[in-house]
């Protein structure tokens, strides 16, 4: 029997499959087995089950054990009851699949860089508090939603008012059934923020990169592009995709990129790509010196203000608006996912540097686990290897008493893993190796993070 239960009979996500063969003559002992489910034993008996770790379903088991009681019923009712189907089989001599990818999976294990996505759920009312799937609260300090509009009351009563009179979703793509007037006013309200001839808005801005480099690059004859080291991974993608030739210039490096662009001819096309607010270590780009480089060559300038935009400006439209310069950039991307709070997935981005991929996935573990502290660590390929780090964003929900409990959690945690403590001086970046500035740190990032690894340049 216990060979038949390999694989969880309820629910199509275990690793080994039943033989299909093995599973009708099996069918009595898996409705048998039902009662020992804690997730179906109420539909099967109308009662509750046994409590205790799913024998099949390991860890995901008894996260649904754990999960709030509104969503185990979710998990139950939404799962997949039918009867598991049997595999393909392939024939003799095919490619090993399973194998491959077991092998890839155990190396991606090893080296610290497999995702493990922490069931965090968050609460209209406690921010920033969320509940783990064991049943504590935690305080998200990795959050992109930097504004906390995400559960702004006049933000939450919009949406509904949305909801209630018009349904959820647009009932197909712009293309096929109709944009609505919501989409043609939001997207008149960013052409105004930033102040451009016009405004597109796509799924994310992930999307919205790579489609725009892409389209961009490759329609453009022999365009060539010059992207900053630290390109957000979408335009990189973009970038790529378009064929054209890039040049990859030092991040925030207005000299380098003179030096690369010097090396085109004139008539050229040109498109230079660069982020005002770096995602991973919150630096801020010399934005004057990058655009006044760019036009003297003749190249047009792409500015992904995703982590600006909602932050910078008076009208919070970004580093642009901030240094007076948005008449200047030829186009600008960003996204509603992060300081809008909505969808996609100080600077205000604080970066610990860790350095090494187990012993950040060892502080991210121990700070959830022991003091309710949620910071994800960010691990290859969001960074590269060696540049392992804990991303923080602090929001106006984070109280002083958290930050002091924060900074007490990461001192300890640095100290049990042995981690270095930069002394306050003149640390360089990390990142573009260039010196920092602490006295951009406002006073409590000084005593927080003065002492610990902080990769803050200008
Ligand atoms: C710099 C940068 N650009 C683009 C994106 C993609 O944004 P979205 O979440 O809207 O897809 C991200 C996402 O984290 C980002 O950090």
């Amino acid at each position: 029997m216990s060979r038949l239960l390999q694989r969880c009979p309820f629910l199509r996500r275990a690793p080994i499959p039943i033989p299909a063969s093995l599973l009708a003559r099996a069918r009595p002992l898996l409705v048998a087995a039902a009662a020992h489910c804690p997730v179906l034993a109420r539909g099967v008996r109308g009662g509750a089950g046994p409590q205790g770790p799913c024998p099949w379903m390991g860890t995901l088991g008894a996260a649904v054990q754990r999960a709030p009681p509104e969503l185990q019923e979710d998990v139950a009712t939404g799962s997949d009851t039918e009867e598991a189907l049997p595999r393909l089989q392939l024939p003799a001599g095919s490619f090993p699949y399973e194998q491959f990818f077991a092998e890839r999976l155990a190396a991606k294990r090893q080296d610290h860089s497999y995702r493990v996505f922490r069931t965090v759920t968050r609460h209209v009312d406690t921010p920033p508090l969320a509940r783990t799937d064991h049943g504590t609260d935690v305080a998200i300090w990795c959050s992109n939603d930097y504004l906390g509009l995400g559960r702004h009351p006049q933000v939450l009563h919009a949406a509904t008012e949305a909801l209630q009179a018009h349904g959820l979703g647009a009932g197909g793509t712009r293309n096929i059934s109709g944009t609505s007037w919501f989409h043609v006013a939001l997207e008149l309200a960013l052409a105004k923020l930033h102040r451009t001839d016009a405004a597109l808005v796509f799924s994310s801005c992930f999307v919205a990169n790579d489609a725009t480099l892409s389209t961009l690059a490759s329609l453009l004859p022999g365009c060539e592009v010059f992207s900053d080291a630290g390109n957000h991974a979408s335009m990189i993608q973009g970038i790529r995709r378009s064929g054209a030739p890039r040049h990859i210039f030092r991040h925030n490096d207005p000299a380098h990129l003179d030096e690369l662009l010097r090396h085109t001819e004139p008539s050229t096309p040109k498109i230079v790509a660069f982020e005002t607010v770096h995602s991973m270590d919150g630096s801020i780009c010399p934005l004057g010196e990058l655009l006044e480089v760019a036009r003297a060559h003749g190249a047009l300038t792409f500015a992904d203000e995703v982590h600006a935009v909602g932050l910078y400006g008076s009208r919070g439209g970004g580093i642009a608006e901030r240094d007076g310069l948005q008449h200047q950039l030829d186009i600008v991307s960003g996204t509603l996912g992060k300081a809008v709070g909505a969808v996609g997935g100080q600077s205000h981005i604080v970066p610990l540097r860790v350095g090494e991929a187990a012993a950040c996935t060892r502080v991210s573990e121990r700070l959830l686990t022991h003091d309710g502290i949620y910071i994800q660590a960010i691990n290859y390929p969001t960074v590269p290897r060696g540049h392992e780090l804990l991303r923080l964003a602090p929001t106006p929900h984070h109280t002083p008493p958290m930050i002091e409990h924060l900074v007490e959690c990461l001192s300890r945690a640095w100290e049990a893993e042995g981690l270095p403590l930069m002394p306050p001086g003149d640390p360089t970046c990390g990142f573009c190796q260039r010196p920092l500035h602490l006295e951009l740190l406002s006073q409590w990032e000084r005593d927080c993070f003065g002492t610990l690894s902080v990769p803050l340049c200008a």
